[in-house]
């Protein structure tokens, strides 16, 4: 009989404890600590020596494998994972329930042509999935719908099947035989990825493996499958808007930070092209607290819209809120203008939105942050056609933002004349288009005077 052992995990970050503790010695987190049933007499091949083929090599023995690519459907999930799904590799699609992962991998396993795919889903029914397949309107002959969730039997289904993508929707509903704990507990989710990635190097077969993520923006539990798989791309946007983002977080085959943009619709996401276009608003009159700032995420800038409000602070502590931007961030910002600037931050409430419910992460995006408060501040619009790209430091001085000259260019695309840069970036040949003026400032200071 196998011998049955018990051991306890962090449910954060995965951490293997023999007792029990109140805070993670891995990670730090508190509260984290879920004891599991684990059979050691069966414990997987990952854990184990095993007798192996492989060999030290130099570097300039070992062949260089060109990845094969599967092109997908989807234009902007293929630029997000870096060119195309990648065979044999293990992609983990993170996000919120009801986000739209499932919708957008059914999608794409329905309409990227001549590839086959076998659809694991442990949470709905063949009849449900079916359902939705009606409403996307797209049907490839070669997609399996497999409900199923016991490890074993998906991966025996791979090995008869042979189908060029597997996705196995989501890995907290499938568990193996092998271990005791029940599905979505660190260690099954742990074992599961193990037994897939093997799997998928084995027989070339791409799998893509859908994970929830709880609110505190970890996917739930097992951030170790961050570590174990080749790819994370994380499925964002607010449920109250259309918009999505597919951001990529991490990529062993391309450039991470890669965004893709959809929108969800009634016949499934479709793909935005110009995300200038639905995040850069459309009214004629310019408005005070709003400001225009050009971003890049991964290689492909756009300009996105940031509206602010700031006002008397009604209660002693003033209100701090920002939607799509870091909390953290806009507080140093604006401690910034107390200190070089001289505003009275510290009377006022100062609430944050960026256009679409986007999530941005580009520092480049300080200025139009800023730009947006004191116009807010002084009930002053911002300048027609003025848009903003830079860094802020904590001295006040304007740093400049990584790929200015394409923030630039997409600025003029859209009919912006003007474009407020780091003074580092004066002088140093910036190709700058025809009609377009860039003004160089060195600090917050010199703000309001460039952008009014
Ligand atoms: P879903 O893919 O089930 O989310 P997840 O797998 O991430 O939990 O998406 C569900 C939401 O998407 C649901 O609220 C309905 C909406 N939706 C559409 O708006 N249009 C569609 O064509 C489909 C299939 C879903
Ligand atoms: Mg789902």
């Amino acid at each position: 009989m196998a011998k049955v052992k018990k051991a306890f995990f962090c449910k954060e970050c995965g951490n293997e404890a023999p007792k029990w503790f109140g805070q993670c010695p891995a990670c730090g987190a508190w509260g984290s600590c879920t004891e599991e049933v684990i059979s050691r007499g069966s414990e997987s091949a990952a854990g184990r020596r095993t007798q192996s083929e492989a060999r030290p090599q130099r570097v300039a023995e070992i062949e260089d494998a060109d990845h094969q690519r599967i092109l997908l459907s989807s234009a902007e999930m293929n630029r997000v994972l870096g060119g195309g799904l990648v065979k044999g590799s293990m992609v983990l699609l993170g996000g919120e329930p009801g986000i739209g992962k499932s919708t957008l991998s059914l999608q794409v396993a329905l309409a990227t042509e001549g590839i086959k795919t076998l659809y694991v889903s442990g949470e709905e029914s063949a009849s449900q999935i079916k359902m939705r397949a009606l409403r996307l309107g797209v049907a490839n002959e070669e997609c399996y719908i497999y409900p199923e969730t016991v490890l074993e039997n998906i991966i025996g289904q791979v090995e008869a099947s042979k189908p060029d993508l597997v996705v196995i929707d989501s890995i907290q509903t499938i568990y193996s035989e092998a271990i005791e704990s029940s599905a979505g507990s660190v260690s099954q989710i742990r074992e599961c990825a193990a037994r897939l990635l093997k799997m998928a190097k084995e027989s070339g077969t791409s799998v893509i493996i859908i994970g929830h993520i709880t609110k505190d923006g970890t996917i739930a539990g097992p951030k170790i499958l961050e570590h174990i798989v080749d790819v994370v791309i994380s499925f964002e946007g607010d449920n109250n808007n259309v918009y999505r983002i597919l951001r990529g977080i991490k990529n062993r085959f391309g450039a991470t930070f890669e965004i893709g943009v959809f929108e969800m619709r009634e016949d499934g996401l479709g793909e935005v092209e110009n995300p200038s276009e639905i995040l850069l608003g459309h009214q004629h009159e310019p408005l005070s607290g709003v400001g225009v700032g050009a971003a890049v995420d991964g290689i492909r800038p756009y300009l996105i819209e940031v509206q602010a409000l700031v006002s008397n602070a009604a209660y002693g502590t003033p209100q701090r809120s920002a939607t799509g931007f870091d909390n953290r961030r806009l507080n140093m910002l604006l401690a910034v203008l107390e200190k070089r600037v001289g505003m009275k931050m510290f009377q006022k409430d100062v609430f944050l939105n960026f256009a679409g419910g986007f999530k941005v992460q580009d520092t480049g995006l300080d200025l139009a942050v800023v730009g947006a408060v004191i116009s807010s501040y002084f009930d002053r619009a911002i300048g027609e056609g003025v848009c903003m790209a830079g860094e802020i430091g904590l001295s006040g001085e304007v740093r400049p933002a990584p790929r200015t000259e394409q923030r630039i260019a997409e600025a003029a695309r859209h009919g912006f004349g003007k474009v407020i840069v780091s003074g580092y970036l004066a002088g140093r040949g910036l190709k700058v288009p025809d009609g377009v003026e860039v003004v160089y400032i060195n600090t917050i200071g010199e703000l309001a005077a460039a952008m009014f």
